[in-house]
């Protein structure tokens, strides 16, 4: 270490880079469910993040990036994610955390992040207040609010006046359901009923039936992708309710493309709202899916892959400015206000909040050669969290 440092010392003097071996690796420490029911979370965020580095290398400002892995399964116990959190700031000493595919765990490391100064770059977590409970938090993922707004607005302006809401019961649900209603309501909306389900194994089967029995146009709905999301559109089209009339309008977290093939033939023509679809005609959505499909050719790139790619790109670019610091003050300065092109789009890290301001796409499942995507027809460029009071 002091051999180290004093190389590092001497080339800075000499005004010369610090050669790669005099610098500390950069340890990042992800917190992110590997196993379990959401283990799919963290294997695509880990997907998009060894994307990156295999295109772009994984020395960052000279510092060779090491990545720590815990495992929070099932990523809903906060207690949990802040245990592994604090081993990782103590024993494993990381410079950033990162990851975080539920809200629990993110809401139960941020009071670490701010006490420690520790950068924490959320790459899935989508509860609009999560990011304002430690000023050394920048999120790359979405928010609940900011693609629940679009989707509530294409509603009422496509013969959708009658809305029934369905969400899981926790933040992100929370957050979707009251956007919903003051979008769709502001627009002339009718909300006819509304209904939270328990995170974990609901049974959807008599939320179902009075959904049918009240007759709305549409459901509106929010569920953390997974089985719970493929047992819903299982038990909508045992029941019937598309031969009632009964439309589905969501948040893209539906139709994940993880997931989209066991939702099969009933998604066809769910109408959701998201920052990211496979199918996103772009050049660099082009080489990202070819790249993706070259390494995991068992997989499909979604939306978390993307937040996990951008996510390490984030820090790899912040670390470059600060010439190699992961200083939280430092760290927290530099990813403000920055932007670049994503497989998703252009996006942009909102100074004031920290927070992710990107394009949200209106789109709709479709079988396109031979395979159901999510394809976009619609977008508003530059959407900010409205959920921010
Ligand atoms: C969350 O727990 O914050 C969460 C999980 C899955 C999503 C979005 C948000 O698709």
């Amino acid at each position: 270490m002091q051999r180290r440092q004093t190389l590092a010392a001497i080339a800075l003097a000499l005004g010369t880079a610090a050669p790669a071996f005099a610098a500390d690796p950069l340890k990042i420490g992800l917190v992110l469910p590997m196993s379990g029911p959401f283990a799919d979370y963290g294997k695509q965020i880990e997907h998009g993040i060894r994307l990156y580095l295999a295109e772009n290398g994984d020395i960052f400002a000279g510092r060779k990036v090491e990545l720590i892995i815990k495992d929070d399964n099932p990523g809903t116990a906060g207690d949990v994610s802040k245990r592994l959190a604090l081993e990782l700031i103590v024993k494993d000493k990381v410079d950033v955390l990162a990851g975080f595919g539920l809200t629990p765990a993110a809401l139960a490391v941020a009071p670490l992040s701010a006490e420690e100064k520790k950068p924490m770059v959320v790459m899935n977590a989508a509860t609009s207040i999560i990011t304002t409970r430690s000023p050394y938090i920048v999120r790359v993922s979405h928010t609940l609010p900011q693609v629940t707004a679009p989707i509530a607005s294409w509603a009422a302006m496509n013969k959708i006046k009658k809305v029934y809401t369905l969400v899981a019961d926790y933040g992100p649900g929370q957050d979707a359901e009251t956007q919903f209603k003051k979008t769709f309501t502001a627009a002339g909306g009718e909300i006819i009923g509304e209904v939270r389900v328990p995170v974990r194994n609901p049974d959807f089967a008599p939320y179902l039936q009075r959904i049918r029995d009240a007759k709305p146009d549409a459901i509106f709905l929010f569920l953390p992708p997974g089985a719970e999301t493929v047992s819903f559109m299982k038990s909508f089209a045992e029941r019937g309710l598309a031969q009632a009339g009964i439309r589905i309008v969501a948040t893209g977290d539906l139709t994940d493309e993880d997931i989209l093939d066991a939702l099969g033939e009933p998604a066809l023509g769910v109408i959701t709202a998201f920052h990211y679809a496979q199918s996103h005609k772009s050049a660099e959505n082009a080489s990202y899916t070819a790249a993706y499909a070259k390494a995991y050719p068992k997989d499909r790139p979604n939306f978390m892959s993307v937040a996990g790619y951008d996510g390490i790109q984030l820090i790899a670019e912040v670390i470059k400015k600060t010439g190699g610091s992961a200083d939280g003050d430092k760290f927290i300065e530099a990813a403000k206000g920055m932007s670049w092109t994503s497989p998703r789009g252009k996006i942009t890290i909102d100074p004031a909040t920290r927070d992710i301001v990107q394009t949200v796409y209106i789109r709709k499942v479709e079988k396109v050669d031979g395979k159901l995507q999510n394809v976009e027809f619609d977008s508003t460029p530059d959407v900010k969290d409205p959920g921010k009071p």
